[in-house]
């Protein structure tokens, strides 16, 4: 349905799920951003999923827990180059790719990225 939100049209909490388990072993074996991720991998994919739940306009999972999400903030103790985003916007879309949605829905997910990964660079390197 037209009015319901990318989060429930994807597939809800088990699509956030399968969602970032993809992700964050892409991640943590990417050999440009792993040496990033520095906690706990169960830790950073269920914050993440919080995160994506509400970002993608369902219940405000992430805000009830952790308090304002002030993502940029969040991000400053990490120095994060273009390239870097670029990497993670690159999981990001193969992450996407497996989930079982169609392709229209596909791209209307991973559009929701590009902007604020940008938004998170901190560092020209
Ligand atoms: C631009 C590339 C990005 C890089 C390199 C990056 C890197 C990181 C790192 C290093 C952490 C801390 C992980 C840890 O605790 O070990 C983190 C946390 C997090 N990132 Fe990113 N990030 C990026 C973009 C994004 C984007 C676009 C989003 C959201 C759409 C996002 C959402 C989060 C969330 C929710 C956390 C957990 C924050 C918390 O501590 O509560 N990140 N990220």
């Amino acid at each position: 349905m037209e009015n319901q939100s990318l989060y429930e049209r994807i597939g809800g909490d088990e699509a956030l799920r399968m969602l970032t388990d993809n992700f964050y072993d892409l991640v943590f074996s990417h050999e440009l951003i792993s040496r990033l991720f520095k906690t706990d991998k169960d830790l950073i994919k269920e914050k993440q999923r919080l995160f994506l739940t509400q970002f993608l306009g369902g219940p405000q999972a992430y805000s009830d827990v952790y308090g304002h999400p002030m993502m940029r903030a969040r991000h400053m103790p990490h120095t994060i180059t273009e390239d870097d985003a670029v990497a993670w916007l690159q999981c990001m879309s193969e992450a996407v790719g497996k989930l079982p949605v169609s392709k229209e829905l596909k791209d209307e997910l991973f559009n929701r990225f590009p902007r604020t990964a940008f938004f998170m660079v901190n560092s020209e390197g």
